[in-house]
C-alpha cells in the first residue's frame, strides 16, 4: 500500500504527506517545484520531480513505486491569476487530472482523492453550504475544480476506482513554521504584511449584510485538512465502491473583521487600527460549510481553532521575513 502525493512539497501537499507518514503509511511525492520546495518534505519520503502533464513519467512512478492510492494535491489555486490565464489553469488543473486518471487507471491503481475547493459553490446565498448546495462557480480557478471533481467520480465509477473529492474552505495555519504557505494573497497573510510594514490591515468591503458589515468565512487549519486527507484515504482503502463529496471547514463563520481582531492581539500590532477599501470583486458575503457530512462519513471533525491558526501561520512568516 504505497500512497502517492501529487504537490507534496507544497503547501497543503506537505501537510497531507506529514499526517500520513506519522500515521505510518508509505508515500511517494510527485512534484514539478514550481511552487513546492523539497525541504518541505521529511527524511525518507522519496520525490519525483516532474510533472503531471508528463504521462510516461508518471507511468514510471507509479511502477517504481508500486503506487496503490493517489492524494492529487498538485494544482495553480491563485483566483486572480486564473482570470488572467484561465488557458493555463485549464492545462494545469483540468489536463492535469485527466493524465493522472489516466495513468492510474492503466497502473490498476484503486483509489484517488482529489484536493477541490469551496470555490465550486460561487457565491451560495444560504447559512451554512451543504455538498447539496447548487455549484456554481464564478472564476476559472473553481471552474477547474468542478470539472476534476467530476472527471474523478466519472473515472471512479467507469474504472473501478473509489473515490474522494475534498472540499476545502479557507485554509491557514501550518504545522512547523518550514511548512507555512509562502503565497501572499489570502487574507491571513497581507494583513501580516500590512501589520509588519507599520500599516493598517486592509478591509475589502464593511458594507456586506452581515453582523459587522464584512465578509464571513469558514477558516480551517492545515493540519486539520491534513487528518481529513487521512480519515478519507482510510475509507477508500475500506471501502472500494466510495464516491465521497465532502466539505473540510469547521462550520463556523469568522468576519474579516474578527479575523483581523486576532491577529493584531497574536502580533502585536494592537494599535494598527483598519483601513476599509472598497469591496473586492466576486467577494461573497458568507461562506461558511455545513460540516454534517464529513462527520458522519468518516467521524472527522476540525479540533483547531482561529488562534491557533493564527498563531502557527505568524511563526511560519516570522521565520521568512525575520525582523
Ligand atoms: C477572505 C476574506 C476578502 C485580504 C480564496 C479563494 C478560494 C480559496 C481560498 C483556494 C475576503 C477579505 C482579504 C485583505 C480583506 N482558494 N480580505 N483584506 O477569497 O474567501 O477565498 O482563497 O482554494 O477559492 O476564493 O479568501 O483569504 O482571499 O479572503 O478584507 O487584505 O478576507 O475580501 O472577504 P477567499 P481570502
Amino acid at each position: 500500500m504505497t500512497w502517492l502525493i501529487t504537490g507534496g512539497a507544497g503547501f497543503i501537499g506537505s501537510h497531507v504527506v506529514r499526517a500520513m507518514t506519522a500515521a505510518g503509511e508509505p508515500v511517494v511525492v510527485v512534484d514539478d517545484l514550481t511552487s513546492g520546495r523539497a525541504d518541505r518534505l521529511p527524511a525518507g519520503v522519496p520525490l519525483e520531480s516532474g510533472s503531471v502533464l508528463d504521462r510516461d513519467f508518471l507511468d514510471r512512478v507509479l511502477r517504481e513505486h508500486a503506487v496503490t492510492g493517489i492524494v492529487h494535491t498538485a494544482a495553480k489555486k491563485q483566483v486572480a491569476e486564473s482570470v488572467a490565464k484561465p488557458l493555463l489553469y485549464y492545462r494545469q488543473n483540468v489536463e492535469g487530472v485527466r493524465v493522472l486518471l489516466d495513468a492510474a487507471v492503466a497502473a490498476g491503481v484503486r483509489r484517488f482523492l482529489f484536493s477541490s475547493s469551496a470555490a465550486v459553490y460561487g457565491t451560495p446565498d444560504v447559512d451554512l453550504v451543504t455538498e447539496k448546495t447548487p455549484c456554481a462557480p464564478i472564476n476559472p480557478y473553481g471552474e477547474t475544480k468542478l470539472v476534476g471533481e467530476w472527471m474523478t467520480g466519472a473515472a471512479g465509477r467507469s474504472h473501478g476506482m473509489a473515490t474522494a473529492a475534498l472540499r476545502y474552505f479557507n485554509v491557514a495555519g501550518a504545522a512547523t513554521p518550514e511548512l507555512a504557505d509562502k503565497g501572499a494573497y489570502n487574507l491571513v497573510p497581507m494583513v501580516f504584511e500590512r501589520l509588519a510594514a507599520g500599516r493598517a490591515p486592509l478591509v475589502f468591503g464593511d458594507d456586506y449584510p452581515t453582523p459587522d458589515g464584512t465578509c464571513v468565512r469558514d477558516y480551517i487549519h492545515v493540519e486539520d485538512i491534513a487528518s481529513a486527507h487521512l480519515a478519507a484515504a482510510r475509507r477508500l482503502v475500506e471501502d472500494p465502491r466510495a464516491e465521497l463529496v465532502l466539505n473540510v471547514g469547521r462550520g463556523e463563520g469568522v468576519s474579516v473583521r474578527e479575523m483581523v481582531r486576532v491577529i493584531q492581539e497574536v502580533t502585536g500590532f494592537t494599535d494598527s487600527g483598519l483601513e476599509v477599501a472598497p469591496r473586492r470583486p466576486g467577494d461573497p458575503a458568507r461562506v461558511v460549510a455545513s460540516a454534517d457530512l464529513i462527520r458522519e462519513e468518516l467521524g472527522w471533525t476540525a479540533r483547531y481553532g482561529i488562534r491557533e491558526m493564527v498563531e502557527s501561520a505568524w511563526r511560519g512568516w516570522s521565520l521568512r521575513h525575520p525582523a
